[in-house]
């Protein structure tokens, strides 16, 4: 077999297995073996880079970024819904298109949907080969996305994805689809995005809408987007199943993702009882449904009945009750964040929505306060969103009385109140007091997090207790915790208190940029971090450099620059660092010694899961580094290879999608 046949093959075999994996969850073969086809592949690409093509698995990872989205125009209308509420408006939607088909009464079946609340794309498929991916834009012209939509594991690259199926493909085929942001994946990305001041997203729509419209696809590919297809948009050459419920059996066999929370009903008032049925349902899932789509069975007497507006007269969305309530707003309390910044929170009459009982919402910050005019005492709308933090929509000026009260930004810190401060051309409000307690605790919970210190034992929320007891009063406090005074308190036995304590002694050797990070200096996030590490060396080098000199780096504006240089030059910080030196923490990157190490693994960057059957961690590090390799905490486009032993978890699985090559701890020492 000759190079290009042989990369098609592996090609074929390597989407038939992350479809395995990532569609239909039943993976065929080992990671390893999965592995070696894709180092293969990897190897045959480098050695004939004539051959790689765009929609090769290796290039899922993520191309170079954009300036700016080219425009489409969709092969025919992206039509919308028109919407029904309740039974009776379905039952009205049945009776009105009977004036459009040949037999008002006749016997019609359908398909009930999931309505998935994501964004619609359109794919194009020619030859099999996913070539384009668009936003639906104004249904008639869309944005190109297709290189955002490359790195989403499960858009098939090719179809059908199964090598070995027989099922024929027009030459093009357009098919639309939801791409959408699960759940749980959601509340764990927002809650990092809050731990590294980053934004949060309001809700998983808007975070999917803003993961898919980056010009940069390597940010898209960090984001644990997925998909649902639900309909052929056009097709050339050989036909396609006419009856909905088999397109969407076709759309499957092809190797699209597609719900299986479908269901057929073979009559109108199935359809009824479906729907009945979602409203309860629509809560246990793990992706976002604001209601049902009800698409007449037959397609092509669907099409024939024609559109209103833009709404086809086949189908219907029946829409869920709002997951929104009126609520009486108590009261405003302040959150003190790690860097000072001081949240509004609503305190809330308690109201039930959506089956959860809600007492607390967001509010943004000051100015989207002033600006909607939200008062207390105000009556206020409160939306929530699936499983994400309900927010305050506006207040119903209309019921006032005149008792209300215009909500003031604070002048103090609530907790140690010190003045209160607001930078210029920021909305934030800080507390200035770097002892402030409460930021204390905060700044605690986020140094032990896994995106800075990565503390085994050590969770943000054994962190804020320490910090209230009184027992961590600055972060170094951490490195000095005493063994009985830990097992004095309530829940810490001794087990506990040995992961605790071993975990900290472990994390005394974390990288330096870790340590950088951990600090929680503003605008220093690990990215950050990693450029002023590269740049100065040492946290000593940093400490010492001037404003000018920060911004002279690639990467590091004049914001960024205040802040570093403003932070170290506080005696309370400087005293900080002495004290985390003492405790033996690392300032600068371990160079290796001469003659003991090697350059072998020079350029190469590995991430570390997993118990290794000979080496610790800390040794396993040393290693890499010794032979010029370097170590980082996560698992990203940038990582090289991941050492993995035992019990790894997320970050094998991450690395695998990622397409990293997998080595063992035998395999390491190959190569050193
Ligand atoms: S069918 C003619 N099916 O809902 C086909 N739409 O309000 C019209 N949506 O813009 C669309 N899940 O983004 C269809 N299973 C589903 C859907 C779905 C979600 C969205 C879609 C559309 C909106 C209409």
């Amino acid at each position: 077999m000759n190079p290009q046949e042989r990369i098609a093959q592996l090609r074929d075999d390597i989407n038939f297995h992350l479809y395995r994996y990532h569609v239909l969850d039943n993976p065929v073969i080992s990671d390893a073996e999965y592995d070696a086809l894709y180092h293969e592949l990897l190897a045959l690409e480098r050695e004939n880079p004539e051959l790689v093509t765009p929609d090769s698995p290796t290039q899922r990872a993520g191309a170079e970024p954009l300036d700016a989205f080219q425009k489409v125009q969709h092969p025919a209308p992206i039509l919308s819904l028109s919407n029904a509420f309740n039974a009776e408006d379905l039952f009205a939607w049945r009776q009105r298109i009977g004036r459009y088909l040949p037999d008002p009464e006749m016997k019609l079946d359908y398909v009930a949907e999931p309505k998935l609340d994501g964004l619609t794309v359109v794919l194009t498929y020619e030859n099999g080969r996913f070539t384009q991916g668009a936003t639906r834009g104004n249904g008639e012209v869309g944005e190109d996305i297709t290189q955002n939509l490359r790195t989403i594991t499960a858009v098939p690259q090719r179809i059908p994805v199964d090598p070995s199926s027989k099922l024929d493909v027009p030459p093009t085929l357009v098919v639309r689809g939801e791409v959408f942001f699960p759940l749980d994946k959601f509340e764990q990305f927002n809650e990092r995005q809050r731990l590294e001041e980053k934004q949060v997203y309001m809700n998983p729509r808007n975070a999917a809408s803003g993961s898919l419209r980056q010009l940069d696809p390597k940010i898209t590919a960090e984001r644990p987007l997925t998909i649902y297809c639900y309909d052929l948009v056009a097709w050339e050459g050989i036909g396609v199943p006419d009856k909905q419920w088999d397109r969407l059996d076709y759309l499957r066999q092809l190797g699209f993702p597609v719900s299986s929370d479908s269901q057929y009903c073979a009559n109108i008032e199935a359809v009824a009882a479906v729907y009945e049925q979602w409203k309860e349902k629509r809560n246990q899932i793990n992706y976002e449904v604001d209601g049902v789509v009800v698409k007449i069975n037959e397609r092509p007497l669907a099409d024939s009945l024609g559109f209103v507006g833009k709404d086809p007269r086949g189908a219907v969305a029946m829409k869920f009750p709002a997951q929104e309530k009126t609520t009486k707003l108590l009261d405003v309390a302040v959150n003190v964040g790690r860097t000072g910044i001081l949240a509004p929170a609503a305190v809330l009459e308690p109201v039930e929505i959506g089956g959860v009982t809600v007492r607390n919402a967001t509010l943004h910050n000051y100015d989207e306060i002033a600006r909607k005019d939200i008062r207390i005492g105000d009556t206020v709308i409160v939306k929530r969103a699936g499983d994400v933090i309900p927010y305050i929509v506006g207040p119903v000026a209309d019921l006032r009385d005149g008792s209300e009260r215009v909500i003031e930004p604070p002048t103090h810190c609530p907790v140690c109140g010190e003045p209160a401060l607001r930078l210029p051309d920021e909305v934030a409000i800080y507390c200035d007091n770097p002892s402030c307690p409460e930021q204390l605790v905060r700044r605690v919970e986020y140094f032990v997090s896994r995106g800075a210190m990565d503390i085994d034992g050590f969770g943000g929320k054994t962190g804020a207790l320490l910090a209230e007891v009184g027992l961590v009063k600055d972060l170094a406090d951490i490195y000095y915790l005493d063994r009985d005074e830990l097992l004095a308190l309530e829940g810490f036995k001794d087990k506990k208190v040995d992961n605790l304590l071993n975990g900290l002694a472990a994390s005394k050797s974390q990288s330096p940029v870790r340590f950088l990070t951990a600090l929680g200096i503003r605008f220093v996030g690990n990215v950050v971090a990693g450029v002023l590490m590269d740049a100065f060396g040492s946290i000593d080098a940093l400490a010492e450099t001037s404003q000018e000199q920060l911004e002279e780096v690639e990467g590091i504006g004049p914001g960024t620059a205040v802040s570093v240089t403003s932070w170290f030059a506080d005696e309370r910080h400087r005293a900080l660092l002495e004290k985390f030196r003492a405790a033996g923490l690392q300032f600068a990157a371990e160079k290796p010694e001469v003659g003991e190490g090697s350059s072998k693994l020079a350029g190469l960057t590995f991430v570390i899961t997993g118990t290794l059957p000979t080496l610790s961690r800390d040794e396993a590090k040393a290693l890499i580094e010794a032979n010029g390799g370097k170590v980082t905490g996560s698992v990203s486009k940038n990582t090289d290879y991941l050492l993995a032993g035992e019990k790894a978890g997320s970050k094998l699985a991450k690395a695998e999608a990622l397409g990293i090559k997998i080595v063992s701890e035998a395999q390491l020492l190959d190569m050193t």
